[in-house]
């Protein structure tokens, strides 16, 4: 596992989302009710960059901006269609020096 840092908790308050060049597709980072979600950058659909799309922090789905399928970015589950495999969710945590920080497999 690689750990990546992403940006100091206080620039991803809750409800506030933010992609990272990292891994082979990038990450999105999502803050949904204080805690914090990192998915891969890759709709299972087509392959759409699915973190460029809104999201809704209330529910903690993000909508993928090519054709709209929804995704829980707690579990990563495929929500609604066209999309029906989840998307890959990596470990991300708030680290003690505040520093949110994602863990990509090597
Ligand atoms: S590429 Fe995401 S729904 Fe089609």
């Amino acid at each position: 596992m690689a750990e990546i840092e992403v940006c100091p908790l206080a620039e991803l308050p809750p409800g506030a989302s933010r992609v990272v060049d990292a891994g082979p597709e990038g990450v999105g980072v999502y803050n949904c009710d204080g805690t914090v979600y990192a998915i891969e950058d890759r709709c299972t659909h087509d392959d759409g960059k699915l973190c460029e799309g809104d999201w809704e922090p209330e529910t903690c789905e993000v909508i993928c901006p090519r054709h709209g399928a929804r995704f829980d970015v707690r579990t990563g589950a495929a929500l609604t269609l066209p999309a029906y495999i989840p998307v890959d969710t990596y470990p991300a945590r708030v680290r003690d020096d505040g520093m949110v920080v994602v863990e990509l497999p090597d």
